[in-house]
């Protein structure tokens, strides 16, 4: 375990150097072993954050190669739990491990920090948001200081951390509720992603409908995201052909682990892939939670991870599902 913590700089490496080097118990550890284990595996390897880190590899290929034709920003969309954030930091996390590995491209960079993260609700707009990225990459700048000194701190901060992305995390809804002037915004958010010399990565939810990306700026900004990810947009399981749900529930397999060994994992069924797609809504992200949480149950109950399993926990991940719907109160 680590105190990792996205939006804190100083704990991208120790975590990025931890995920490699941990060790899974074996068969004869302590039951606890096995629970804390399987509540904290991952990021699980899914068809989404092969998605995610290909399209950020492609567009840090297109910004860095063709630099004057305008940057390319990477959009990652989906609905509630369907893996957007873990997709995009796990992409982050194994470059930020392949920094530490190799020397720095850039002689004044003395420990890279390659990634910056920053979530968008704890942010009222464009100049918020630069701050925040500003203090992620150390640089050093007066809280009074306007949108384009900050930028030009991260430009100058930049090469010395070797800066490769930021992501701006559940973005939807930054335009509209807490903003009234959002043509404005938009400006300042475009001034951002074209004024830093590294990749964005914007996540969030119905982004194609936000606001973010409507009007003149925020359509420029749209368009420049030829990389769009849309998260849990998997078709369901029909038993014939491999989709990511069966590629997930390999994964699962890989990573669970039970004191009895890996003949307790049984999800490896048509119907118990088919009641993990369906159950979940389709959204890999809670697919993932709920499996784990099952697999608790089985190294707790000394039972096998099978769909009954998966029923058995089922209120554990959706603590409102099959509560009765409360009537509306009369107006
Ligand atoms: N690749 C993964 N490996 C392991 N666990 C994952 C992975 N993706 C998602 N999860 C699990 O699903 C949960 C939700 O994932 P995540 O936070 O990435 O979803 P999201 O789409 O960003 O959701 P939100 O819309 O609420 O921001 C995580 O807390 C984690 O438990
Ligand atoms: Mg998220």
């Amino acid at each position: 375990m680590t105190a990792f913590h996205p939006q804190d700089p100083d704990t991208w490496a120790e975590h990025a150097l931890h995920l490699r080097s941990r060790v899974a118990p074996t068969p004869g550890d302590p039951v606890d072993s096995f629970v804390d284990w399987n509540l904290n595996i991952g990021p699980l390897t899914t068809d989404d954050t092969h998605k995610v880190a290909h399209a950020v590899a492609q567009a840090q290929h297109r910004n860095l190669r063709a630099p004057l034709t305008g940057r390319n920003i990477v959009v990652v969309d989906g609905p509630p739990l369907a893996g957007k954030t873990y997709a995009t930091i796990a992409t982050a996390l194994e470059q930020t491990r392949q920094a530490l590995d190799r020397p720095p491209q850039d002689p004044t960079c003395h420990r890279p920090r390659p990634w910056a993260y920053i979530e968008v609700l704890n942010h009222t707009g464009a100049k918020s948001i630069a701050q925040a990225l500003a203090h992620s990459v150390g640089a050093l700048v007066d809280r009074s200081a306007g949108i384009h000194q900050h930028v030009a701190a991260i430009r100058y901060m930049a090469p010395k951390v070797g800066l490769r992305g930021y992501i701006i995390d559940d973005s939807h809804g930054l335009l509209g509720a807490r903003s009234r002037d959002t043509s404005s915004l938009a400006t300042a958010l475009k001034g951002l992603i074209t004024g830093i010399p590294a990749t964005a990565v914007v996540t969030g939810t119905n982004l194609r409908q936000d606001g973010i990306f409507q009007g003149t700026a925020g359509e420029q900004v749209r368009l420049s995201a030829r990389n769009w990810v849309m998260c849990g947009d998997w078709p369901p399981p029909d038993g014939r052909t491999t989709t990511g749900w069966e590629r997930l529930v390999r994964q699962l397999e890989q990573q669970l682990v039970f004191p009895g060994g890996q003949r307790q994992f049984h999800l490896a069924t048509r119907q118990s892939i088919k009641t993990l797609a369906e159950g979940s809504l389709g959204r890999p992200g809670l697919a993932i939670r709920w499996a784990t949480e099952a697999a608790v149950h089985a190294v707790t109950n000394d039972t096998v991870l099978d769909r009954m399993a998966l029923e058995a926990t089922a209120r554990l991940v959706d603590p409102a599902a099959g509560l009765p719907t409360i009537p509306a109160a009369p107006a």
